[in-house]
């Protein structure tokens, strides 16, 4: 059912808020965060973690790309992430301290399956981090974290990722507490940016009608660029990825500071290029390198679609549209940017006729390897 909506995706972006609330449920307890699931592993064990690898496909890759960055900053481990079916190749160093947690919606992703497998013969800690109750891969995992987001049905997955990156946030958390690494203050600010999610990826969400518009001038556009720095970097390939599936439009995401490595020859007139601007308050010096960015681009002819925090001026001269989104901490601010992303891929999508639910040549659970 999908609830008044024109598609499942449309409820489920709708969805988030609650989403990510049912994720964080329960996870809290007297202001500090502690899964249940992760304390049945034993605090002694997870003392002796000294690397963690994060494995998954696609857009639950891009989750474990955010959570690497949060999990490093609060439990001070080092994380890697590798996609699940370039995991066992590689002959990856492990030990009986290495962790590994691998993300998937479905639980039933084959690639990552098997990578879990893998990882359990050689005696690791497994950690699933799922959205789908008893599917295989927690069933199979040490601990199954789960993020509650609800079923999703639209192939393009949306509320299953901001679950997963909260999931991974939390486990961060909870690392860094039973670890002594996560500061009582960091902690409590971590705890009240979780409490004012929801009511700001409503304003996330309301986005939706200057996105549609910018949709409708863009419906003939062929190649859309994405540029992030930091966390915001896996969301300008989750952007990417979602106008690929469901619109078919060639996109492709980079990391800022990327650009005048090569992909800033791309840069012709009229490109459309969106730009994930961290903040000015909370991460001042990637703010400026990015207005340097979007100044380089913007001077090549590109068309700017500037993702700011609300009151953020800097931006202004330089873009040709500016979306803005409620303030934040850096590590927050994924989670609201990725939301016009995934409206930008549906409106698009729907512009050119499509069925945004059913992109071709994709199934939901890819059960093949
Ligand atoms: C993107 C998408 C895919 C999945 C990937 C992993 O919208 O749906 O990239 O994220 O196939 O699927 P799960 O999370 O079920 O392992």
């Amino acid at each position: 059912d999908k609830g008044g909506w024109s598609s499942f995706m449309a409820k489920e972006i709708n969805e988030q808020p609650e989403a990510v609330e049912n994720t964080v449920r329960g996870r809290v307890v007297d202001g500090l965060v502690d899964i249940p699931e992760l304390s049945a592993l034993g605090d002694d064990r997870l003392r002796e973690i000294d690397r963690i690898i994060i494995i998954a496909c696609g857009t639950a890759s891009y989750a474990g790309q955010v959570g690497s960055y949060a999990i490093e900053q609060w439990a001070r481990i080092p994380v890697e992430v590798q996609l699940s079916h370039e995991f066992r190749y590689r002959d990856p160093v492990l030990s009986d301290r290495t962790m590994v947690i691998s993300v998937s919606q479905s639980g039933e992703t084959m690639d990552t399956l098997m990578a879990v497998k893998y990882a359990i013969e050689r005696g690791v800690t497994t950690v699933s981090v799922c959205n789908t109750q008893s599917a295989t891969i927690p069933r199979e995992s040490d601990a199954a974290v789960y993020t509650h987001a609800g079923p999703e049905v639209a192939v393009a997955s949306t509320k299953a990722f901001t679950a997963q990156i909260t999931a991974l946030y939390l486990i961060g958390l909870h690392l860094g507490r039973v670890r002594g690494t996560l500061s009582a203050e960091a902690s409590a600010e971590a705890v009240q940016q979780f409490a004012e999610l929801p009511e700001k990826m409503r304003e996330a969400v309301a986005t939706h009608e200057q996105i549609a518009q910018l949709a409708h001038w863009m419906a003939d556009t062929r190649s859309v660029l994405f540029l992030g720095r930091h966390v915001g970097y896996p969301i300008a390939l989750e952007g990417a990825l979602k106008l690929k599936e469901i619109a078919y439009i060639h996109a492709e995401g980079f990391a800022a500071g990327e650009l005048k490595h090569g992909p800033i020859a791309l840069i012709d007139h009229g490109q459309p290029v969106f730009v994930l601007v961290p903040s000015p308050r909370t991460a001042p010096l990637m703010h400026s390198k990015v207005v340097s960015n979007i100044q380089e681009i913007r001077a090549r002819g590109a068309r700017v679609i500037a993702i700011v925090e609300v009151g953020d001026t800097a931006v202004l001269p330089y873009a040709d549209d500016v979306i803005r989104l409620p303030l934040a901490d850096a590590l927050f601010e994924p989670l609201l940017e990725v939301v016009p992303l995934q409206w930008f891929a549906l409106e698009l999508s729907t512009a050119k006729g499509l069925d945004v639910d059913q992109p071709r040549n994709l199934a939901k659970s890819v059960t093949v390897e």
